[in-house]
C-alpha cells in the first residue's frame, strides 16, 4: 500500500477499503506520510466526500489513533457546540444538568477564529482553572456532578495532527472530516449519551441547512452505532445567541440565566439541550426532563451548582471584571433589526481583545459587546442599540453600525431550534 495510489484510487471516485484509510492515518501519525501529501488527501475528501461507510471506519480509526476515557461513573451525558457567537451554553447547561443527577465530565476548548472557547470564558473568572489529573476530574464528577478540563490525556492524537493541517489548507469545513472529528473525540471522551448543538448560519461552521442536516445525521448515526444514546439539534446562528459577546461578559449572562433572568434565546436552547440530556441521562421523557430544567433554572438549584463549581475549580465569582471602559453606540434610524451580523460581531469583539487570530494572542477577558435588541426588535434613532466595553483597543460606531441592519418593514423573529435529529 502507498499514499498515491490511495490518492489516485479516491480521485477515480473509488471508495476506500478500512485497511487503505487505516494506512493513511497510521503512516501520518508515525510521520511516514509528510504533510503535503496529507493535504493532497484532505484536499480529495473536500471536494469529493467520502461514503457513509469510509467516514464511519475513519471516525473508528481516529477514535482508536490513542487515549479513551473510561470513568467508574454513571449516567455521563456530554454536550458538544460546533461553535457559534455568544455561545455560553455549556456554562449553563452543565451545572443546570448536574444539578438535577445527570453527570458532566467535560473536556471544552479555546477558542480560535471569531467564536470564543468555553475555557476562555470560565478562565474570566479569577482563579478558575482548567487543568487537572483523570483521578482529580473522576473525584471531582463523583463528589459534586461536575467537572470541566481543556486536553486531558492523549486523546485522538489523529485529529490534533490533521486539525492542525485542515485549519491551513481550508479543508475545515469538509462534512465527513468534521463528523469523523467531533464524535472520534466525543467517543473517547467516555460518555454515555451525547448532545450536539449544530449551529447553522452565517457565525457558524456550517452555513446552509442541507449541509447542517447531512452532517447531523451523520453524527447521530455514528454515535448510536458505537453505543451511545445521541442527538443533534440544529440551531440558528446567524445572530449571536443571547445578547453578551466577550468571556466575562458571556459569564455574567450566564449567571443571569442560570438565575431564570437570561435572554429568551439562551433559556429557550437551554431549555431543549437540557432537556435532551436529562432525558437521556435518566431514562425519562423530553417533556418530563424539560420541565424538570425548567424548574430547576427557576429555584436556584442550578445556581447554587455553579456556585460548587466554580469554587471546586478554584475560581472566585466575586472576581469577574468586565470593561473597565464602556461606551453606548446609538442607532442612526427608526426601524425593526433585519440583521444582526454574527460573524461580524464576532470579528468586531475579537478585534477588541476577546477572541484570537492565532494560538499566541493573549485574550482580554473583560472586553466584549453587549447587544440591547435582538433581530425583529422595533428601535427608534437615538436609542441605544448595544455597549462595547473596551481597555486598549478600540472599535468605530461605524463598523458596529455596519453589522446591523434596520428596516421600516416588520422583521419576524427567526426560529432559534431548526431541527432535532435523533
Ligand atoms: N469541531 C471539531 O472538533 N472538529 C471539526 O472538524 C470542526 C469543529
Amino acid at each position: 500500500m502507498n499514499i498515491l495510489d490511495i490518492i489516485e484510487k479516491k480521485e477515480k471516485g473509488e471508495n476506500l477499503s478500512k485497511e487503505e484509510i487505516e494506512y493513511v492515518i497510521n503512516e501520518f501519525l508515525a510521520g511516514n506520510i509528510k504533510d503535503y501529501q496529507m493535504s493532497a488527501f484532505l484536499t480529495e475528501i473536500d471536494l469529493l466526500g467520502l461514503s457513509e461507510e469510509e467516514t464511519i471506519n475513519l471516525t473508528d480509526i481516529m477514535l482508536n489513533s490513542g487515549e479513551k476515557i473510561k470513568l467508574d461513573i454513571s449516567p455521563i451525558v456530554d454536550k458538544h457546540s460546533t461553535g457559534g457567537v455568544g455561545d455560553k451554553t455549556t456554562i449553563v447547561l452543565a451545572p443546570l444538568v448536574a444539578s438535577l443527577g445527570v453527570n458532566v465530565a467535560k473536556m471544552s476548548g479555546r477558542g480560535l477564529g471569531h467564536t470564543g472557547g468555553t475555557i476562555d470564558k470560565l478562565e474570566s473568572i479569577e482563579g478558575f482553572h482548567t487543568e487537572m489529573s483523570l483521578e482529580k476530574f473522576e473525584n471531582q464528577v463523583k463528589e459534586i456532578g461536575i467537572a470541566l478540563v481543556g486536553q486531558m490525556g492523549n486523546l485522538v492524537p489523529a485529529d490534533k495532527k490533521i486539525y492542525a493541517l485542515r485549519d491551513v489548507t481550508g479543508t475545515v469545513d469538509s462534512i465527513p472530516l468534521i463528523a469523523s472529528s467531533i464524535m472520534s473525540k466525543k467517543l473517547a471522551s467516555g460518555a454515555d449519551s451525547i448532545v450536539i448543538d449544530l449551529k447553522v448560519g452565517n457565525g457558524a461552521l456550517v452555513n446552509s441547512l442541507e449541509e447542517a442536516k447531512e452532517l447531523g445525521n451523520l453524527m447521530v448515526k455514528i454515535g448510536k452505532m458505537n453505543g451511545k444514546k445521541t442527538a443533534c439539534v440544529l440551531t440558528n446562528m446567524d445572530e449571536p445567541l443571547g445578547l453578551a459577546v466577550g468571556n466575562a461578559l458571556e459569564v455574567k449572562e450566564s449567571i443571569d440565566a442560570l438565575n431564570g433572568k437570561g435572554p429568551k434565546d439562551l433559556e429557550d436552547l437551554v431549555i431543549e439541550l437540557g432537556g435532551l440530556m436529562v432525558s437521556f441521562g435518566k431514562n425519562i421523557s423530553i417533556e418530563e426532563a424539560k420541565t424538570q430544567v425548567r424548574e430547576t433554572l427557576y429555584n436556584g438549584k442550578a445556581y447554587e451548582k455553579f456556585k460548587e463549581w466554580v469554587r471546586a475549580q478554584g475560581g472566585n465569582i466575586d472576581k469577574l471584571e468586565i470593561g473597565p471602559n464602556q461606551k453606548e453606540i446609538k442607532s442612526k434610524e427608526t426601524g425593526y433589526i433585519q440583521k444582526i451580523n454574527a460573524l461580524e460581531i464576532g470579528k468586531l469583539a475579537r478585534k477588541l481583545g476577546a477572541g484570537r487570530l492565532t494560538k499566541e494572542d493573549i485574550i482580554n477577558p473583560k472586553v466584549g459587546i453587549v447587544l440591547n435588541h435582538k433581530v425583529g426588535d422595533y428601535v427608534k434613532e437615538g436609542e441605544t442599540l448595544l455597549t462595547v466595553y473596551y481597555d486598549d483597543k478600540i472599535i468605530t460606531d461605524e463598523e458596529i453600525l455596519e453589522s446591523i441592519t434596520i428596516t421600516k418593514e416588520e422583521v419576524s423573529k427567526p426560529k432559534l431550534i431548526i431541527d432535532i435529529i435523533k
